[in-house]
């Protein structure tokens, strides 16, 4: 065995850094606002869409002249670029593209996104800066678990991990216990892969009597959905690894975008040498100072093919300084995206928030789903939580899903029933996890 428990897998980290992460805050500011000038040249000359946005809003390219204008351009929202299915939104003629992704969208047509082959290279870069910023290096060995296809995951990782010189098992989602037998015998050190799915790995690890923290994997890249610290700790502790998180969204380039430095832990760097982010009240649209919470919004500062001008993600969050890359600012983990947010009889609650009381419970390893159902006029919450091998009794746990019905309440004000379901019965995710079921009766 090449660890011991005495002896963590975790090791020391001196970062290495390429240029844009070593740019100070005004360097980053300079090149943001000459790439943003272009930028938005380039999309009000190419793309119908945007010169009519523009025209309509009364606002031209020229009229952008420091970053504190951009408030005075138009937003964009899911609905133009399905509107503009599947290829108005291009800048550059289809010929140029090398690559088409495109989000499932569960309802209605797809979003499609294209890229250049310098589109491909800059994502490349970034991909490999992540990784890198996540503690990975040339020579080790990536399991990439992300899904590949249409799914910017799983290509995304690839290509940027293979710039950086790693070895990629390009395994995809889905097939568990294929995964651990792999990672069993070729001993990566880095697995991508969506926090969600990781558990299920766990689980598969322990089912064929392997023991996880014994296992080769140091760094985990997880991202494509939301998570807490409280599941960063469940992971980190039951494989012996560092945890980081991941950000990214196809429209906006794919996984890539932000990432957490393995240094510190303290939310994503966004790579704001190539986005510029701003976080809105979701009511007015108003650009909110650094530090206060709302929706994150991005402008591409060098797509070619699909450039975003004010993209609203409707993820939540918010800005804040640089650390561990002092030139760049840090996005918080994401609570989720306002359209997770369950309103249950006025009160708002995210997934994260039921998460985090779960996984600090000794019973449940964070296997969950939320069923919101009617009964009579009343909206009704109920949590199917799922126990741990060895925690289940017949009982179902009722003293123990009290307790977590009053932190729930305490923490969040909502009323949710707990129910403790044996291990292994909720179905698992081999991507992005659905946690929400609404049954209740459409109006
Ligand atoms: O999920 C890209 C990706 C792949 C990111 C692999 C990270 C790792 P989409 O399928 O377009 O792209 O979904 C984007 O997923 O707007 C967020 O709501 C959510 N999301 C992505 N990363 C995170 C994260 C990929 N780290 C949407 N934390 C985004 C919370 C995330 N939510």
């Amino acid at each position: 065995m090449a660890t011991t428990n005495l002896q963590s897998k975790k090791s020391g980290y001196s970062p290495e850094l390429d240029d844009g992460e070593r740019a100070s805050r005004d360097e980053i500011t300079a090149l943001q606002t000459k790439r943003l000038a272009a930028t938005l040249a380039r999309v009000y000359e190419n793309v119908a869409h945007y010169r009519k946005a523009f025209d309509k809003a009364g606002v031209k390219p020229a009229d952008f002249r420091q970053l504190s204008d951009l408030k005075n351009f138009p937003f964009t929202v899911k609905t133009d670029l399905r509107d503009n299915y599947p290829f108005n939104m291009f800048a550059v003629p289809r010929e140029k593209l090398v690559r088409i992704h495109a989000s499932s969208g569960t309802t209605g047509k797809p979003i499609v996104v294209g890229y250049t082959k310098a589109d491909i290279d800059t994502w490349s870069e970034l991909m490999a800066r992540s990784i890198r910023a996540a503690g990975g290096r040339g020579g080790m060995i990536i399991h990439n678990a992300y899904g590949y296809g249409l799914f910017t995951g799983g290509l995304g990782v690839h290509y940027g991990a293979e710039k950086l010189g790693c070895t990629v098992v390009p395994i995809s989602g889905g097939m568990t216990e294929r995964q651990v037998q792999l990672i069993d015998d070729f001993r990566p050190d880095i697995i991508t892969v969506t926090p969600s799915y990781m558990l299920a790995i766990l689980d598969e690890f322990k089912r064929q009597g392997l023991d996880p923290r014994q296992s080769s994997l140091k760094i985990g890249i997880f991202g494509a959905e939301p998570w807490t610290n409280a599941m960063r700790s469940e992971i980190e502790h039951s494989f012996d690894m560092d945890a980081t998180d991941i950000y990214g969204l196809s429209e906006v380039m794919g996984p890539g975008v932000a990432q957490e430095c393995i240094e510190t832990k303290d939310g994503l760097h966004i790579w704001e040498d190539h986005f510029y982010p701003e976080v809105i009240d979701p009511e007015t649209g108003a650009v909110l100072p650094d530090g206060e919470k709302g929706e994150l919004v991005f402008t591409s500062l060098t797509k070619e093919a699909f450039p975003v001008i004010r993209y609203r993600t409707r993820d939540l969050t918010r800005l804040l300084p640089g650390t561990a890359r002092p030139g760049m600012r840090r996005m918080e983990k994401v609570t989720g995206r306002s359209d997770d947010m369950i309103i249950l009889r006025g009160v708002n609650v995210f997934p994260t928030q039921i998460e985090e009381v779960l996984l600090a419970t000794d019973w449940c390893g964070g296997h969950f789903i939320i069923e919101l159902t009617r009964e009579g006029r009343m909206d009704v919450m109920t949590v199917l939580a799922e126990a741990r091998p060895g925690s289940w009794n017949s009982s179902g746990l009722t003293e123990q899903t009290d307790l977590v019905t009053h932190h729930i309440k305490n923490t969040t004000g909502i009323h949710a029933i707990i129910r403790a379901v044996p291990p292994d019965t909720l179905e698992r995710s081999l991507g992005k996890a659905r946690r929400v079921f609404d049954k209740r009766p459409k109006e």
